[in-house]
């Protein structure tokens, strides 16, 4: 454990070993350094690990009520952890009075939990009954600074979304299920059929619902009624949510493609009013965390190779629908670790920071 070194708040960080929390260190290392000491908490499996943070090699510890030691008013715990560990903990540390900031799904529909992030709604961070405030999934965190600006010129109506998941949003299992996968089809031979995928990867398809590797999967999360899956009804529901449109129409598709970092969205947005693209496109070039990249004569458009590793959502492929003078269809892509996690989280935190500065 490091010994304070400011005056600034206590910061802990719960899942600092996993693939959020490893990019959370880097995003700490480069953000200006508001915090005090930094705490590293990770499950026992973890404990004595030793991880670089702002400079200082720090020995991650494991979750107990100890962990959390010194910890209180004006101080902060991260959970980058699964929504039961989240569901668990956040409560020992509100009871002595630290703010949880939680990016699992445990708190994400409490509606005495605020659901923040910081370009759109950035403001309901102070409202927070529970001492709790959550993070969105990251696909509606890919998508949600573009349709906020949009909403605000606009007023939107009815949103038409599909995903193109990186295999990282389901974690370090996630990643290195897609890496093995791939090596096992890199190493068989194939022919045009997939089931040479399927014979390739085997039954072991890690967390995902089908291979990966050189396939796309239109899954993620568990079934729901009517053939929505978990996750789609979740985009769904913090869509709304974080745009203050309780009643606002979406359909989401989830789809898994074989991309480790980096998540991509078709979005077919309707408004209440008509909308010129080229306006459009300047909306969203002036919009905070939203970068423009739409020449599509010079083959300019953001991929996900691009947004791994960045901090904004990068749009293009602005149109105007062909049919509807008040449709607009683009496509965005972000690092689902960083503005879809880790950056989120940090944000989030930096601004309750400043209330006790
Ligand atoms: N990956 C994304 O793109 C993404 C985006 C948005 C939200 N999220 C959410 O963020 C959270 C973390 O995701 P991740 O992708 O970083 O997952 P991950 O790679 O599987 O990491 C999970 C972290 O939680 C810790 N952990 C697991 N069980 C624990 C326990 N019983 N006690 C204490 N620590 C425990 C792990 O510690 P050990 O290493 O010691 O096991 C690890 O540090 C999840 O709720 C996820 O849904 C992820």
């Amino acid at each position: 454990m490091t010994a304070p070194r400011s005056s600034g708040p206590a910061l802990a960080v719960v899942g600092a070993t996993g693939a959020v929390g490893s990019v959370l260190l880097q995003i700490l290392s480069q953000r200006a350094d508001v915090w005090g000491d930094i705490r590293l908490i990770a499950s026992p499996r973890s404990a004595g690990r030793v991880l670089a943070v702002r400079g200082e090699e720090t020995e991650v510890i494991a979750l107990t009520e100890d962990a959390f030691d010194g910890f209180g008013k004006g101080d902060i715990v991260l959970f980058l952890t699964p929504a039961e560990v989240s569901a668990r903990w956040a409560p020992v540390v509100t009871a002595r009075g630290a703010v949880v900031v939680d990016q699992s799904a445990a708190f994400r529909e409490d509606p005495e939990v605020p659901l923040v992030v910081p370009e759109v709604n950035g403001h309901a961070v102070r409202i927070r009954p529970r001492g709790i405030v959550a993070g969105p999934d990251c696909v509606t965190a890919a998508m949600i600074a573009t349709l906020g600006a949009l909403h605000a010129e606009y007023g939107l109506a009815d949103l038409a979304v599909s995903s193109y998941q990186a295999a990282s949003a389901a974690g370090r299992a996630g990643s290195e299920a897609l890496r093995r996968q791939l090596s096992l089809v890199a190493g068989s031979t194939l022919g045009e059929q997939t089931g040479d995928v399927r014979r390739a990867v085997g039954e072991d398809t890690g967390p995902f619902a089908a291979p990966l590797a050189l396939n796309v999967v239109p899954w993620s999360g568990e079934l729901r009624e009517g053939g929505w899956s978990s996750h789609e009804l979740a985009v769904r529901a913090e869509t709304r949510r974080i745009l203050g449109l309780e009643s606002l129409p979406i359909a989401v598709t989830c789809v898994q493609v074989p991309v480790v970092t980096g998540h991509s969205l078709t979005v077919r947005a309707r408004f209440e009013r008509e909308v010129d693209a080229g306006h459009a496109r300047e909306i969203l070039e002036a919009a905070p965390g939203v970068v423009l990249v739409d020449d599509p004569e010079a083959g300019e458009f953001p991929t996900p190779a691009d947004a791994a590793g960045t901090d904004p959502a990068w749009v293009g492929r602005v149109r105007g629908s062909l049919d509807d003078s008040r449709s607009l269809e683009f496509f965005v892509c972000a690092d689902n670790l960083r503005k879809g996690a880790a950056l989120n989280a940090t944000q989030i935190s930096e601004l309750i920071a400043g209330e006790f500065a």
